[in-house]
């Protein structure tokens, strides 16, 4: 077999892939600006039956799988393992329009645009919109490339809940899923997947090219702090004997925030969340919980950023006379993607006149967790401002445009082999 050698950009329909991708933004808007469209509820099937409208009008083949990834798919000439492309379609909450929709609406326009001007591809092609990867309705992430890699916890339906109680299991059922067939949702045939994806990070806008590869996502470790004092009367309790877990926990995040700068890019850690007890506007709290998402892409870095958040919370915890407890919920370790399916990246990169950066990848991506069932590859596009996971998430026409392109060229090398 050899590859395709004409090294020419695929053409798309850019006006079909822009209007889609404002088209697959009315699903799960809020009111208020941004996007929510959290794992099996309405919003998510909307979407999910829109992508599937453009996959049969692009006469792919389409199939939702047991956890409800939709696939779309062409038959390749010769057979073989599966070229895949795609992302997810879930949201954080009050989410932009392009995180995970860019690399389900490219791949679909991509595999098509393929389809129209080349006809049937030797190898098999799918494109993929992946269930869900933000963990933002389940206490569980990656649901949809985890299925894929065989990576589910037994039990995990029934035990993981949203906020109201309502199990990961129900809510397939609701959707007409059946959970007792999730671990079915297997794929041992795929060769490749590759993700398009905006960078969600300043450093392509603000440094250059228009083009990332990964090379490495960061390792994420999810940490649950809980600082226990003493609940007291507000106005009665004179300041220098109370015992204020949320004063506490200020003190710490302080700390975890500083711990990160102190190691230097590209380290991070986020306090994202923060419960207090008893939420009162005159009761000194009592108690304070939160959380903490640390990444680095060194796993001994990570490692070190991690004591140091665990020591200096205990430390904080002891002046302090409070109580505290840390739990890990999630500990993810960094994962190098494949330099086979980069180079081919990078191929098609260079024919659209553009040597792409070599980059690491701060946020997750499902591509992390395929790459245990596949050669596992990602395009970045800049992201305006470096926002992300907010409504104002945004990439220039020309670079939704340009990586749409991009892969489209790298699935042609990749599945129109001779
Ligand atoms: C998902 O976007 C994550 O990186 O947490
Ligand atoms: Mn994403
Ligand atoms: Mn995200």
């Amino acid at each position: 077999m050899s590859a395709i050698t004409t090294r020419e950009l695929v053409e798309i329909d850019e006006r079909r892939l822009l209007r889609r991708l404002d088209d697959l933004a009315q699903r799960g808007a809020l009111p208020q600006g941004g996007i929510y469209r959290p794992l099996y509820s309405p919003q998510w099937t909307s979407a999910m039956e829109l992508v599937a409208t453009w996959m049969k009008d692009a006469g792919l083949l389409v199939r939702r799988d047991p956890v409800g990834n939709m696939w779309g798919r062409i038959e390749g000439s010769r057979g073989g393992r599966v070229i895949a492309t795609g992302s997810h379609i879930d949201t954080v909450r009050g989410g932009g329009a392009l995180d995970g929709a860019l690399g389900v609406v490219a791949g679909i326009e991509a595999v098509s645009s393929l389809w129209q001007r080349f006809g049937r591809s030797t190898r098999i092609l799918e494109c993929v919109a992946i269930c869900e990867e933000e963990g933002s309705r389940f206490n569980t992430n990656f649901w949809g490339a985890r299925a894929i890699a065989d990576r589910l916890e037994p039990g995990e339906a029934d035990r993981v809940r949203d906020a109201d109680g309502v199990s990961l299991g129900d809510a397939m059922r609701g959707v007409g899923l059946d959970p007792a067939a999730a671990a079915t949702a297997v794929r041992r045939d795929l060769d490749v997947f590759v993700e398009l994806h905006v960078e969600q990070g300043p450093i392509l806008e603000d440094h250059g090219p228009r083009l990332g590869v990964v090379t490495t996502i960061a390792g994420t470790a999810h940490l649950e702090i809980t600082v226990r004092g003493q609940p007291d009367h507000a106005g009665a309790m004179a300041m220098d004997r109370r015992r204020d877990a949320f004063l506490g926990a200020s003190a710490m995040a302080l700390g975890i925030a500083e711990a990160a700068v102190r190691m230097g890019h590209p380290a991070v850690a986020t306090v994202g969340t923060i419960v207090v007890e008893p939420s009162q506007v005159n009761v000194v709290p009592g108690l304070a919980k939160f959380t903490v998402d640390t990444r680095h892409p060194d796993p001994a870095r990570r490692g070190e950023l991690i004591t140091q958040i665990g020591d200096l919370s205990k430390k904080i915890a002891s002046e302090r006379n409070l109580g505290v407890e840390i739990k890990t919920l999630r500990d993810r370790p960094p994962v190098n993607l494949s330099p086979r399916v980069g180079d081919v990246l990078r191929r098609a990169a260079v024919t659209a006149g553009i040597e792409p950066r070599e980059m690491t990848s701060g946020a997750g991506h499902d591509a992390q967790v395929l790459t245990a069932a596949a050669n596992a590859g990602m395009l970045f596009v800049p992201s305006i401002g470096g926002r992300s996971h907010c409504p104002e998430e945004a990439t220039a026409a020309e670079d939704v445009v340009l990586g749409t392109r991009v892969l489209a060229t790298a699935l042609r090398e990749l599945a129109y082999q001779t």
